[in-house]
């Protein structure tokens, strides 16, 4: 299906080249935040690595509440994130998409909208996985250590602006950004999947399209549902929905995330 094109923009054009500057100021706010976050957590790591609790956690890291002391350490660094073979959903999910997967001895394919570590972790658990990214300064980093595992697929998917997006993100900033392609990569990705993974972009467009490409038996990992904007979609799937809250690996406040499945 042709993407929808808005008279200020085409298809090459950047989408931060034509947001209204009042959502980019919102944006860079967060983003600021973000930064901000890393930084201190970097500086934070310095000094617990010198005191010894870096290795005192490591050594305790069997046990969910020094790892998840061990993971605040790791926010934005995917190799210590892959080091401490973390997923960025929260620690009961991790729990049961490891059993989840283990039942299926290691032959289980995947699907996931958003790379990063959950890439590498589910690559140790499936046959195969094929991973979607939107984020262009994120993804050279990511493509390098993907590109060494030979059992995943991974493949960047920009988004692009238009006037009335078929699939939008209803991430504050975001309106009137195209996420179509980036929802459809699935069509031509080779499934049905076993486990497919929402933790991108679009969310809500990621899971109506998810349904139609689930295998039998399969699980569907849908991340940060406390956000009240994914209901409609969740109640639309006609899904069954256990809902995981708690705290997730790298940052020190609670989240949640939603396991859907047919039965
Ligand atoms: C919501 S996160 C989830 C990633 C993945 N599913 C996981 O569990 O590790 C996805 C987004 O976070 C950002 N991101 C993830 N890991 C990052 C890192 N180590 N450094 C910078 N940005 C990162 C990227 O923008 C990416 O599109």
């Amino acid at each position: 299906m042709p993407l929808p094109k808005s008279p200020a923009a085409t298809d090459a054009s950047p989408v931060t080249s034509w947001r209204p500057a009042a959502e980019q100021v919102i944006e860079a706010g967060r983003d600021g935040f973000a930064r901000a976050y890393v930084a201190a957590a970097r500086g934070a790591r310095r000094l617990a690595r010198a005191s010894g609790l870096i290795a005192a956690l490591d050594r305790r890291r069997h046990r969910r509440f020094p790892l998840f002391l061990r993971s605040l350490f790791a926010v934005h660094d995917i190799d210590e994130l892959d080091r401490l073979d973390l997923p960025w959903w929260t620690f009961g999910a991790i729990e049961r998409v490891d059993a989840f997967l283990r039942e299926r001895e290691g032959a289980a394919r995947a699907f996931e909208w958003g790379a990063g570590a959950s890439t590498l972790w589910l690559s140790r658990r499936c046959r195969e996985v094929v991973s979607v990214e939107h984020d262009a300064p994120w993804w050279p980093p990511l493509a390098t250590r993907l590109a060494a595992v030979p059992n995943v697929r991974a493949s960047l998917v920009e988004p692009r602006a238009a006037a009335a997006p078929e699939c939008p993100s209803g991430r504050a900033g975001w309106s009137g950004v195209e996420f179509a392609p980036y929802v459809h990569a699935i069509r031509d990705a080779g499934g049905p999947f076993d486990l497919i993974v929402i933790d991108g972009r679009a969310r809500a467009a990621c899971l109506d399209e998810a349904v139609h490409h689930l295998a039998p038996g399969g699980l569907i990992v849908f991340d940060n549902t406390h956000r009240r904007r994914y209901e409609p979609a969740i109640a639309r799937s006609g899904l069954r929905v256990e809902r995981i809250g708690g705290f997730a690996p790298a940052v020190p406040w609670p989240s949640q995330t939603a396991l859907l499945s047919r039965t």
